[in-house]
């Protein structure tokens, strides 16, 4: 079991983004804790002339910046210098799309995480450096600081001692090795049991452990067949 302490180093050329929305909540009240650690560098402290300059414009034309090689790698290799065992990770669209897999097999390592600006970065420093580079969905984000926030927040719930109840991670959408795996969760209902003439369903009220969670995987796969025919299908074949 994942028992070293997660450890996070965000590049960024705006620091005072973070923690942000990972300052609140289960992320927020679990770095407090020390379940988890965040450190942010800027990007435009690695910059060598007086105006600090970080990007420039493209070789072959076009419109836009792009980050400077020369820059970013002295800012990656200073990351990598303070945690060595770390993955390096560059958010882009081009990038592997993140799944709750990937997020699980995330949560157990050390993270250094790339946010890019402008256009991009220059292409020669993913190739020294190798990052994995990562997509959180289809549509294109003004940079990857975004996306990190993503990234971090759903591997923070996956950490020992941050969420209450196992259970509530082991039933939901897209966790696995259990009769939900790949599957959209089930609807959830709270008192009161009648609410504007509507009624929490029965058998959630039955007592009947085994009926409820019958009741509960039907559920989920009815929603999953229709709202997410995709995943429906990676499931059969799965
Ligand atoms: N940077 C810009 N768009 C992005 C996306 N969709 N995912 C991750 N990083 C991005």
């Amino acid at each position: 079991m994942f028992d070293q302490k997660f450890s996070t180093i965000v590049l960024t050329l705006f620091p005072e983004m973070f923690p942000g929305p990972l300052g609140h909540s289960l992320a927020g009240t679990a770095l407090k804790k020390g379940l988890w650690n965040l450190k942010t560098l800027q990007i435009r402290d690695y910059a060598t002339d007086k105006h600090k300059t970080v990007d420039d414009t493209p070789y072959g034309g076009g419109s836009g910046m792009v980050m400077r090689p020369d820059i970013l790698d002295t800012a990656i290799t200073d990351a990598k210098s303070q945690m060595p065992d770390a993955q390096l990770i560059y958010f882009t669209p081009r990038g592997a799309p993140l799944t709750q897999k990937l997020v699980q097999d995330l949560s157990q390592k050390n993270l250094i995480l790339l946010c890019g600006r402008f256009e991009g970065v220059d292409e020669r420093v993913l190739e020294i450096h190798k990052p994995l580079e990562i997509s959180i969905g289809d549509y294109v984000l003004s940079g990857g600081e975004i996306a990190a926030f993503v990234l971090l927040d759903a591997c923070v719930r996956l950490l020992p001692g941050v969420m209450g109840s196992k259970d509530s991670l082991s039933e939901e959408s897209f966790s696995e090795n259990n009769d939900f795996a790949g599957l959209l969760e089930y609807p959830h209902y709270t008192k009161p049991p009648i609410w504007n003439g509507n009624a929490v369903p029965d058998v959630l009220l039955s007592g009947n452990h085994a009926n409820i969670k019958k009741w509960r995987l039907l559920q989920s796969e009815n929603l999953t067949k229709a709202l997410r025919p995709d995943l429906w299908a990676r499931r059969k074949r799965e």
